[in-house]
């Protein structure tokens, strides 16, 4: 099973993906944790090219879109064999990261068409103010506007496919609680 986090930066993913592993753990499950950009040369150069004060151009960002599913691309392989062998995976971020960050769905699509499509994707929903005084300003694309709008992206995608929309506002003990009651009914154990 591949389980995705997504939401703006500072939302809480990278949090609550610990509380999960150690839950699953728990119940009995191995885990494996991933997140994209990953930590591959290609997730290095992104990690970069994110914080050139130029990220927002838009060549700029149909670069980075190819570098993303380029770096996605790498991972699948991991994913895989990882699922093969019964483990959970568990990931920071998936393509849809890319649908909602980059422009032109149509193109972005095509570029992540062979890109596994997670079967869970659960969006941590936390209205800006609260995710940027969280996360401390951490880069270039962390302003108000741009996460504003990527965050309605968010809520437009998970009306179109079946996320699970949790709640991220709330503390953490209560966002695993609600995270797990999604989780509980696809693993069949740990109700
Ligand atoms: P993301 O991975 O989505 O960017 P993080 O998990 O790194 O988010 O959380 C960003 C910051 O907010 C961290 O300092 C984290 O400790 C804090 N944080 C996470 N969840 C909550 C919460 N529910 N309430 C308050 N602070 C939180
Ligand atoms: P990340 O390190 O997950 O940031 P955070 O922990 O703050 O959520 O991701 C780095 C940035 O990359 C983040 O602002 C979202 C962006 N991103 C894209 O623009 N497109 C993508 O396809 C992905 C995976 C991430």
């Amino acid at each position: 099973m591949y389980i995705c986090l997504e939401g703006i930066d500072g939302s809480g993913k990278s949090t609550q993906i610990l509380l999960l592993e150690e839950w699953l753990n728990k119940c009995g499950f191995e885990v494996m944790r991933v997140f994209e950009p990953t930590d591959s040369d290609i997730g290095r150069l992104i990690r970069k090219m994110l914080r050139d004060p130029d990220a927002t151009g838009e060549n700029f960002q149909k670069t980075l879109a190819l570098l993303f599913a380029a770096d996605r691309m790498v991972l699948m392989d991991e994913i895989e064999a990882a699922e093969q062998s019964g483990k959970i995976v568990i990931s920071d971020r998936c393509f849809y990261s890319s649908i909602v960050y980059q422009n032109d769905p149509s193109w972005l699509y095509e570029l992540n068409k062979f890109v596994k499509i997670p079967d869970m994707v659960i969006l941590l929903d936390l209205d800006v103010e609260t995710a940027l005084k969280r996360c401390d300003g951490k880069d270039s694309f962390e302003n108000k506007a741009f996460l504003e709008k990527i965050r309605e992206r968010y809520l437009e995608l998970a009306r179109k496919n079946d996320f699970f929309v949790i709640n991220a506002n709330n503390g953490i003990n209560k966002i695993c609680e609600d995270i797990k009651k999604v989780i509980s009914p696809k693993i069949g154990r740990c109700i």
